[in-house]
């Protein structure tokens, strides 16, 4: 399956790129350099110099112009060569590498794969809750051994933390609870209500409800293509208004590296109108989901992957249950998406 090209997917979380290094990564099949130039903008440029295709992360920079490690031909923040250090010193014409657009918005860098001419940041998703700006953003990342495409249908459908995560996210309930699915414009969003129900030790640790206390909880997950989503989450006393629980919000952003390997960066953010404690949530809950998602989703879905091998997903005929209508909806989405790209 090819990947959609003309549009955003996360390169990096901020923090990744810094001003002096060269970050190599490769999504959707593309070796990228990533790094700053002294202003501090984000540059993408293809990692492979166009002498002996080298990688240019293994150069070296000279302020914002990077240097090819093996026969030092140099190239600017444009892509273009600007310096042959042999012979005449003559350019040829073909001397450049293709430059990607990014942008750097709500705490990460966002690339666009396809047509530079498209490309326009108006098109990025809303993930203002990631804004470093107003919110407290805890950041994680894992390397996954899977197609994104799992990865999507995870989120998607959330009934599987009763059974994956008994003991940490899930608890029970959750999978017999109704799930509304909508469409709104280019958004899929699964919503779901779990009414008069007792949390998972950790889940009453996290949320500061008094343990035993019968609670009201809503799980909410937004896809936009190709593959980023949000979650709004919380619970509250049972019957008590949402403004009386503990909530958060999630940001769930893969990129595909190659057909079978996947770039996760999970977020949680918490409003810095909280004051100080905002940033020490932030910092013990993503601590606290890394666990589950390394030591249970990753293997779950890293062995699902193994035991699909390379065959197409729908070739398979997967049995489809009620839970999966988002993740199924998002699928057909995002294929019709591709398929009118490659027409
Ligand atoms: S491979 Fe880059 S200069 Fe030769
Ligand atoms: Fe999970």
């Amino acid at each position: 399956m090819a990947f959609l090209r003309n549009t955003w997917y996360v390169a990096a979380w901020d923090h990744e790129i810094d001003v002096t290094g060269l970050l190599p990564r490769t999504l959707c099949n593309e070796p990228v350099v990533l790094y700053r130039d002294a202003q501090g903008q984000p540059h993408a440029l293809q990692d492979r110099c166009p002498h002996r295709f080298a990688p240019l992360h293994k150069g070296r920079r000279h302020g914002d112009v990077i240097e090819c490690g093996y026969h030092g031909l140099r190239f600017n923040t444009g892509g273009q060569c600007v310096l042959n250090p042999h012979a005449t010193g003559h350019i040829p014409p073909g001397a450049k590498v293709r430059v990607f657009p990014v942008v750097e918005r709500y705490s990460l860098v966002w690339i666009w794969m396809g047509d530079p001419a498209a490309a326009d940041a108006a098109l990025i998703p809303d993930f203002h809750f990631m804004d470093p700006a107003e919110w407290e953003v805890g950041k994680g990342y894992l390397h996954a051994n899977a197609g994104y495409q799992l990865e999507v249908d995870n989120i998607m459908d959330l009934s599987h933390i009763e059974f994956l995560h008994p003991t940490t996210l899930g608890s029970g309930g959750i999978s017999a609870a109704d799930v509304v699915t909508t469409r709104e414009g280019d958004l899929i969003w699964a919503r779901r209500e779990i009414r008069n129900h007792l949390l998972s030790d950790f889940l009453y640790e996290a949320t500061g409800i008094t343990r035993g206390t019968l609670v009201d909880r809503w799980i909410e997950v937004r896809w936009s293509a190709p593959s980023n989503m949000a979650l709004f989450l919380g619970s509250t006393p049972a019957g008590r208004p949402r403004t009386e629980g503990s909530s958060n919000t999630q940001a769930h952003l893969f990129t595909p590296e190659t057909e079978r390997t996947t770039h996760y960066w999970f977020g949680i953010s918490f409003p810095k109108s909280m004051g100080p404690r905002a940033a020490e949530m932030a910092r013990k809950r993503i601590q606290g989901l890394r666990q589950p998602f390394e030591t249970e989703d990753l293997p779950m879905i890293e062995a699902q992957q193994l035991r699909m091998g390379d065959a197409d997903f729908w070739s398979l005929k997967p049995v489809l249950l009620a839970s999966d209508a988002a993740a199924v909806q998002a699928r057909r989405a995002l294929e019709q998406l591709i398929a009118k790209e490659q027409s």
